[in-house]
C-alpha cells in the first residue's frame, strides 16, 4: 500500500519567511493546509503573508484560482510570534539561514514544543541532513524537503534522507509533496543532493572551455542554447545566479567530497568573486549589465559557399539530420557508408562528430589532415547553430567548405578553438557521468536523476536519457579521450556507465 500524504487538516509550520519560506507557505496553503509562518525578524512573517494574499488574488484575477479559493488560501495563513505557538504543527518546514548550528538549535528547541509524531523537513541546499539530525533526540523524524526557487513555480522537490531518517517519514513527505502538485524525488543525504551535484559540470566545463580559450562567453552561451537546447548558457546563468552564490556552492560540494577533482572550482570565477563582479545583481559578471553596455554577439562564421561535392556518410543522427536539411534546402549531395565514423565530406574536408579527441589529434591518428569536428546537438534536425573545430593542419579552403556545407543545411556555425570534446558534447558527457555516479552511489535512481535535472534546472533532457540517445559507448569514449588529453582524474568514467555498456543494458531501471 502506498504511503498516504499528510491530510490537509495537518497544520504546517514554516520557519523563515524569506524567498523560500514564503514560497513553501504559499504551496502548503494552496494545498489546503492551515499554515503558521514564523520568522525572527519582526513583522517579516506578517509582511510575507500580506504579499502572499496579494499573490493569491492575482492568481484569481488570472483565472488560475476561483476568488473563493484565493480568499480561503489567504485566510489559512497565520503569522506567529514565537516558536511556542507551533505546538499543534504536524509538519515543520525550516527555510532559515544556511547554518548548521542555527538549524540544529532550532530543531532541538522545537522538539520540546511539538508532538512526538510531528515531522521535520529542512529546505537546506547544502547542509547534511544527517548532521542536522545529529542534534535531535529523534533524528528519524527529520528529512530534507528541498524546494527550488521560486517554490510555487518549480515542480521539483528533493526528499532527502539522512542516515537516521525513518523511511516512513521520507515516504510521507514524498506523498505530501506529490499531493501539493509537486514532483518529488527521493535522494540520500550526500553533498549537493541530486541537482546541486549533477549540475556542477555545466558550470565547470564552461569555465574550463573559457579558460582554455575555446571561445568567448557569448559564443559558448549561444552554442549551449542553440545547439545544446539549454535554456541559458553557463555564463549568463552564473551571472544570474550570482558568482558569490554559485562559487560558494561549488566550493562547498568540492570540500564536502574531500577535494575530489571532479568538482574543482575555477580560478576565473574566483577572480570575479574577488572583484565583486557577482553578475547581474552587481552590474558586472561575465557580461556588463551597466547602463549603456551592449551585450556581445556570439562569433558566427561569415557566409561561405558550399562545395559542389558533398557526401553524407553513415547512419549517425547527425548524418540523418544533414540529409533531411540538405534535401529541404534543395542542395545536392550523395550518400555513402562510413567505415571510419566520418559523417560527411565537403570538398576536401572530412567531417566527424567529436569523440573527445581534438581535431588535431584525430588528424594525426587517422592521417586525414583536413579533419573538421562538429559538436553535439540536442537534436541535429532542429538545432540552429553548431560549433565546429578544425585540425591544426586543415587547409583553410577545407574549413570554408565544411562551414559552407553546414550553412547550406541551415546552421549558424561557431568555430571554436581545437579543444577536446568541444562544448555541448563535453558538457553533456560530464553531466551524464556525474548523474551516473550519483546513481551508482545509491543517491537516487536513474529516473529520479533525470527528472531532477529536467525539473530542478530545466535541462532539455535528463542527462542519463541523453547519454543513452548519444550511445553509452560514445559517451564513454568522449570521457576516456578527455581523460587521456588532460591526464586528470576529473574525467574518470563512472563504473555504472561501464557496467551497462558491458551488460548491454540501458541505465534506466
Ligand atoms: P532568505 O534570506 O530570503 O530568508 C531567510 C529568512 O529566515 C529570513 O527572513 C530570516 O529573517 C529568517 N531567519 C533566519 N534565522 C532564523 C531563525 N533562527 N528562526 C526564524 N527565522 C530565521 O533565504 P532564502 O533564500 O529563503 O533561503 C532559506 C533557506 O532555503 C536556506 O537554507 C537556503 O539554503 C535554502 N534554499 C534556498 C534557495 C534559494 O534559491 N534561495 C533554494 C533552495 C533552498
Amino acid at each position: 500500500m502506498s504511503t498516504q500524504p499528510l491530510s490537509p487538516q495537518t497544520v504546517v509550520a514554516v520557519i523563515g519567511a524569506g524567498a523560500m519560506g514564503a514560497g513553501i507557505a504559499q504551496v502548503a496553503a494552496a494545498a489546503g493546509h492551515p499554515v503558521k509562518l514564523y520568522d525572527t525578524r519582526p513583522d517579516a512573517a506578517a509582511q510575507a503573508i500580506a504579499s502572499l494574499r496579494t499573490q493569491f488574488d492575482k492568481l484569481a484575477a488570472k483565472g488560475k484560482l476561483t476568488a473563493e479559493a484565493a480568499q480561503a488560501a489567504g485566510a489559512r495563513l497565520v503569522a506567529v510570534a514565537q516558536l511556542a505557538d507551533l505546538a499543534d504543527a504536524g509538519l515543520v518546514v525550516e527555510a532559515i539561514v544556511e547554518s548548521l548550528p542555527i538549524k540544529q538549535g532550532l530543531y532541538a528547541e522545537l522538539e520540546n514544543i511539538v508532538a512526538a509524531d510531528c515531522i521535520f523537513g529542512t529546505n537546506t541546499s547544502s547542509i547534511s541532513v544527517t548532521a542536522i539530525g545529529a542534534a535531535l533526540q529523534r533524528p528519524e523524524r527529520l528529512a530534507g524537503l528541498h524546494f527550488f526557487n521560486p517554490a510555487p513555480l518549480m515542480a521539483l522537490v528533493e526528499v532527502v534522507s539522512g542516515l537516521a531518517t525513518d523511511r516512513a517519514v521520507a515516504d510521507t513527505l514524498f506523498a505530501t509533496a506529490a499531493a501539493w502538485g509537486k514532483t518529488p524525488v527521493h535522494a540520500k543525504s550526500t553533498p549537493g543532493f541530486i541537482v546541486n551535484r549533477v549540475a556542477r559540470p555545466y558550470y565547470a566545463e564552461g569555465l574550463r572551455l573559457l579558460a582554455e580559450g575555446a571561445a568567448d562567453c557569448a559564443t559558448l552561451d549561444a552554442v549551449m542554447r542553440e545547439a545544446g537546447g539549454f535554456r541559458m548558457g553557463p555564463f549568463e546563468l552564473m551571472d544570474l545566479i550570482g558568482h558569490d552564490v554559485n562559487f560558494a556552492v561549488t566550493r562547498s560540494v568540492w570540500n564536502a567530497f574531500f577535494n575530489d577533482q571532479r568538482f574543482l572550482p575555477s580560478l576565473i570565477q574566483q577572480e570575479l568573486v574577488d572583484a565583486g563582479f557577482f553578475g547581474k545583481k552587481s552590474g558586472r559578471g561575465f557580461y556588463d549589465y551597466r547602463a549603456g553596455a551592449e551585450m556581445p554577439a556570439p562569433a558566427t562564421a561569415a557566409a561561405c559557399t558550399h562545395p559542389a561535392a558533398i557526401t553524407v556518410c553513415g547512419d549517425s543522427a547527425a548524418a540523418h539530420a544533414l540529409v533531411e536539411r540538405l534535401t529541404a534546402a534543395g542542395v545536392g549531395f550523395v550518400r555513402s557508408t562510413s567505415s571510419d565514423g566520418r559523417m560527411a565530406q565537403a570538398g576536401e574536408a572530412v567531417l566527424f562528430v567529436t569523440d573527445g579527441r581534438s581535431a588535431t589529434q584525430r588528424a594525426y591518428e587517422s592521417g586525414i589532415a583536413n579533419t573538421v569536428l562538429i559538436d553535439l546537438a540536442l537534436d541535429y534536425s532542429k538545432a540552429t547553430r553548431l560549433a565546429l573545430a578544425s585540425a591544426a593542419g586543415c587547409a583553410s579552403a577545407a574549413v570554408d567548405a565544411a562551414v559552407g556545407l553546414l550553412q547550406a543545411a541551415g546552421f549558424k556555425v561557431s568555430p571554436l578553438a581545437d579543444i577536446p570534446g568541444l562544448a555541448v558534447m563535453r558538457t553533456v558527457a560530464m553531466l551524464a557521468n556525474e548523474a551516473a555516479d550519483a546513481v551508482n552511489q545509491g543517491v537516487c535512481s536513474a529516473t529520479s536523476a533525470d527528472a531532477a535535472m529536467r525539473l530542478g534546472v530545466n535541462y532539455p533532457q535528463g542527462p542519463l536519457a541523453w547519454a543513452e540517445k548519444i550511445g553509452l559507448s560514445s559517451v564513454r569514449d568522449v570521457l576516456a579521450h578527455l581523460g587521456a588529453s588532460y591526464g586528470e582524474d576529473r574525467y574518470r568514467i563512472s563504473p555504472l556507465i561501464q557496467r551497462h555498456i558491458f551488460a548491454g543494458k540501458p541505465l534506466h531501471d
